[in-house]
């Protein structure tokens, strides 16, 4: 069963939702919100959060990936106090900052269709003013290996509020912490799980197997027949690369 607990930070409502009980909190991709994971949720358990300015949860003045970090943090600590952040595409940069920012709630990383530098296609950026319909579609197909895991409905999300995706895809083009890790000047010292569509080609194979390179205790789980939207695309295998990670840690 998936319930609401919605919490206040900062005067503002923060939407959660929890399955089971467990000590692991799911952040979504651009423009999505936390029904992204209801399938890790029905099965896995956890919490799934609605960043600000998505699903039910209030709107904030956001201007950096780290501005979202904060509030994740925040609500971790209100809902379980520390956890295993996992994160997709957008939600995998905040997950990173969460890290590095309040390493005091992240006990470990799962790091889904994401990278250490999110560069986005000029013309996505410049058509989701103009054109949404064509920029959404351009998207979708690179985000979908084939028309299924809810093609239809993550594309009446994106329409719904076009420039909230393209602000977080504006935050995604500016996130680059690259050259931190290649320097080392970012580490990450947390159990870290990674996982990657075979086929995607928003966040390709490339970007997982730079943090697999760079993240000294981490793994690399690669969903073949799926593409950037993996935890709707082959939700079985998702899970049980989660369970399998989640357990080893005792979680
Ligand atoms: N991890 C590892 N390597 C990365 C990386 C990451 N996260 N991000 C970029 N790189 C590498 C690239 O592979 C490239 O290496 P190369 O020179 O050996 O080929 C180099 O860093 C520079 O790449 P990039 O930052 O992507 O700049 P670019 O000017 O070459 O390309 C785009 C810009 C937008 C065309 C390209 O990033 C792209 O196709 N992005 C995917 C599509 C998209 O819009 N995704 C949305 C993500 S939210």
């Amino acid at each position: 069963m998936i319930e609401r607990i919605n919490i206040e930070v900062d005067g503002r409502k923060v939407a959660v939702l929890k399955g089971g009980e467990r000590r692991i909190l799911y952040i979504h991709s651009s423009g999505s919100d936390a029904e992204q994971w209801k399938y890790q949720l029905e099965s896995v358990g956890g919490y799934a959060i609605d960043l600000p300015n998505h699903g039910e949860s209030d709107n904030a003045k956001i201007g950096s990936i780290d501005d979202y970090a904060y509030y994740v943090s925040e609500a971790i600590k209100q809902v379980c106090g520390k956890a295993v952040v996992a994160g997709h595409s957008l939600g995998g940069a905040v997950a990173q900052k969460v890290c590095l920012n309040y390493p005091e709630t992240c006990i470990g990383l799962v790091l889904i269709g994401t990278g250490a530098r999110l560069r986005v296609l000029p013309e996505i950026l410049e058509n989701l003013k103009a054109e949404p319909d064509k920029a959404v579609e351009r998207i979708l197909e690179m985000g979908f290996h084939g028309r299924g895991g809810e093609y239809g409905r993550v594309k009446e999300k994106y329409l719904k509020n076009p420039e909230i995706l393209h602000l977080d895809l504006s935050l995604c083009d500016r996130f680059d912490l690259l050259d931190d890790y290649r320097n080392g000047k970012v580490k990450i010292e947390v159990p870290t799980l990674i996982i990657v569509g075979r086929e995607d080609k928003l966040t390709p194979l490339k970007y997982a197997e730079f943090f697999r390179k760079h993240i000294p205790n981490s793994e690399l789980v690669v969903i073949e027949d799926a593409s950037h939207m993996v935890m709707l695309e082959k939700p079985d295998e998702f899970n049980s690369a989660v369970e399998k990670f989640l357990k080893k840690m005792g979680i």
